[in-house]
């Protein structure tokens, strides 16, 4: 690590810091007491000149006579490993400028910028230390803005929305841009480049959505709480980090990890935190067989939990969640779960009697809270919830927060806020002290807390397959890796093998349903039908669902264009396997596979679960064609895609 200081007291400032490949650089300025940035990549505009502020509930802008006092450089270089993931090894290699500054009249208030400029990325984060005027502030306003070419394509989805992030992803021009829109914000611009705007470490804040100021700059606009502020803090305090990726092509941008390398590593053990597959007493309750609520038809009885345990056995699968199992789902659950209880089971559900079958089986539970966004209750419960799952050997929770806004104390907020940040990590804190890990459903969007919080192992977080059923379009599952998948993993509730299904009719093609297992990828993954789709009607197509890991070593992006398709390799993290997926959208698609990256000299057995030439999502969706045969590194794999269709491929080493 090297590092420069320079101290100056100037009120015109103007300082360049470089990318370690020097093709990034990110231009800092101060005049006129105010403060601006502008970023190129190979000397190419990615971010025009833009403001960097922020207002203070009760104060003047903190603009009285600025200067920049100080600047530290300072070089980094490191690989970090992870636990868990797409990736083991991450590259954190980047040059940062810290700039001091403070006003020279008056107020002598003083806050300081922090850039970081990797070869892929800029991030900056504002930080405010304790000082003579006060200790805690309320953050009014954060105007940051993001200058970029508003000639740009964008892919969108609405924030302060009842659904929260569940929504289809648009193409938009920026100049049509009229609501505020959630990060990842991914953007094309007509120089060529493709960018997200993301955050990283949301912690203690409202998170943040993107909108057109004005001015028509696109700015930060964060998620207000019921009193209109942004943040109530104490000082030190500093934002998230506000994040550009920046790629050449699309599917380049898929593996941009920089959010992951702007989290803190772990503080204590998390030695004990592993990956899940897991089957789930839950489809059965979307396609109407079971009932979330006690009756004739409850899906959550002690019974039904042995029946998928003995199943999940059989079918070579860890765990099982359960959902339904505690008192609230009665009549409206979402009207009445201001009483939902957790830890008082339905009854004809005994917890500590399936805790000890699942057990004795090597079966591990996911258990559910359903909170409705009902926060309060949930809080009241939360360390009493927690250990009556930790007392019966429950070391999975899936959590959700159904509802259009969270409720605390009467007062409405959004999911969003600083208060529902809060409330998400209390949750992960608590979790990670009970050796608990969570798949967190209407979520908070990702930042790549999960560095530090490895426990958190997965979320939802963008319209997953309970939308099927109508209201989930074959290119949705090609828009999110270039999306919402930027902000990590998702449970996606892959492998609905039912796909004419009455009820929940699905609009992808048999094989496209185990390609999600590598296109999207989860800490936690769920094979989400009912275990005789499984064990009786697909068996062999299961099998690929059996074997594919949820931890890789490392993710390779193969092929795509945002919206349309999406070819992608992982390789698994203990054995030399590959896995690859592809998925497309209602258009068919023929993809040439290079398979260099197959180890020199090696022979596998490869197993390719494929479209047939037939196939259809609509006409014909279960046309599947498995077939095996021997690759190695000279070969091409010649793969066709039909209309909403996709594919999965396990290439086992065998020599
Ligand atoms: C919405 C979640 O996404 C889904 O997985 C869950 O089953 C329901 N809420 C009920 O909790
Ligand atoms: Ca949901």
């Amino acid at each position: 690590m090297t590092w420069w200081a320079f101290s100056f007291k100037k009120t015109e400032a103007e300082k360049t810091i470089l990318s370690p490949d020097g093709r990034t650089k990110c231009r800092f300025f101060l005049k006129n007491s105010r403060v601006f940035y502008e970023i190129t990549k190979d000397n190419k505009p990615v971010i025009k000149k833009s403001r960097l502020d922020f207002e203070i509930l009760g104060e003047e802008p903190i603009r009285d006579g600025l200067k920049l006092v100080r600047l530290r450089v300072l070089k980094h270089q490191e690989i970090i490993e992870m636990p868990w993931g797409e990736d083991r090894y991450l590259n954190n290699t980047y040059t940062e400028g810290v700039f001091y500054l403070a006003e020279s009249t008056r107020a002598h208030r003083i806050y300081t910028i922090r850039f970081r400029v990797f070869d892929n990325a800029v991030a900056f984060r504002y930080e405010i230390p304790p000082q003579p005027k006060f200790s805690s502030i309320v953050i009014k306003n954060e105007l940051t803005e993001f200058n970029i070419d508003l000639n740009s394509t964008a892919w969108q989805i609405p924030a302060y929305q009842p659904d929260r992030y569940e929504y289809n992803y648009e193409a938009k021009n920026l100049y049509d841009l009229e609501n505020s829109v959630h990060t990842p914000l991914t953007i094309r611009t007509p120089n060529g480049f493709y960018l997200s705007l993301h955050e990283a470490a949301l912690y203690n804040y409202g998170s943040m959505t993107i909108k057109l100021n004005h001015e028509k700059i696109l700015t930060s606009d964060i998620t207000p709480l019921s009193d209109g502020t942004k943040a109530h803090v104490t000082l030190p305090f500093q934002t998230p980090w506000r994040l550009i990726m920046i790629a050449g092509s699309a599917i380049e941008l898929t593996t941009n990890r920089t959010m992951y390398c702007l989290n803190d590593p772990p503080t204590g053990d998390f030695s004990w935190v592993n990956t899940l597959k897991f089957i789930g007493i839950w489809w059965a309750m979307y396609v109407g067989e079971w009932t979330w609520a006690p009756g004739e038809r409850h899906g959550a009885t002690t019974a039904h939990a042995k029946e998928y345990i003995d199943a999940a056995v059989r079918l070579g699968i860890k765990g099982l969640l359960i959902e339904g199992w505690n008192e609230g789902w009665e009549g409206d659950w979402l009207e009445n779960g201001v009483n939902n209880k957790f830890t008082v089971a339905a009854k004809d559900f005994d917890l500590p009697e399936v805790a000890r079958y699942a057990a004795a089986r090597e079966v591990e539970i996911v258990g559910h809270h359903e909170t409705v966004g009902f926060i309060d209750n949930y809080e009241n419960q939360l360390e009493e919830a927690y250990n009556y799952y930790a007392t019966n050997n429950v070391h999975y929770i899936k959590t959700g927060y159904a509802g259009s806004m969270i409720t605390v104390n009467g007062q409405k907020e959004y999911h969003h806020s600083q208060i529902g940040v809060n409330h998400y990590q209390k949750t992960v804190e608590l979790a990670a002290r009970k050796k608990i890990c969570l798949d967190i459903h209407e979520p908070i969007k990702g930042t790549g807390i999960e560095r530090t919080w490895p426990n958190l192992l997965t979320r939802e977080g963008a319209r997953g397959q309970e939308y099927e059923g109508g209201a989930l379009r074959p290119s949705h599952a090609c828009y999110l890796p270039y999306t919402r998948l930027l902000a990590g993993g998702m449970d996606y509730t892959n492998g609905i093998f039912d796909i004419t299904n009455s009820v929940k009719r699905v609009s992808t093609t048999l094989a496209r349903q185990v390609a999600y297992f590598v296109t999207i990828y989860s800490g936690m993954a769920m094979a989400a039908d009912r275990p005789f789709m499984y064990e009786e009607k697909f068996p062999k197509l299961f099998e690929f669902i059996k074997m594919v890991p949820t931890n890789f070593e490392k993710t390779l992006p193969l092929l795509g264009e945002i919206g349309d398709y999406y070819v992608v390799a992982r390789k698994d993290r203990k054995t030399p396997d590959w896995y690859i997926g592809g998925v497309t959208d209602e258009n068919a698609r023929r993809v040439h596979i290079n398979l260099e990256f197959l180890d020199e000299g090696a022979i596998y057995k490869a197993c390719l679960y494929l479209d047939s030439e037939d196939a259809h999502f609509r006409d014909n969706p279960h046309g599947i064609n498995i077939l095996e045969k021997h690759v190695g590194k000279s070969d091409t794999l010649d793969i066709y895609m039909a209309p909403g269709g996709g594919f999965a491929i396990r290439l086992a080493k065998i020599s």
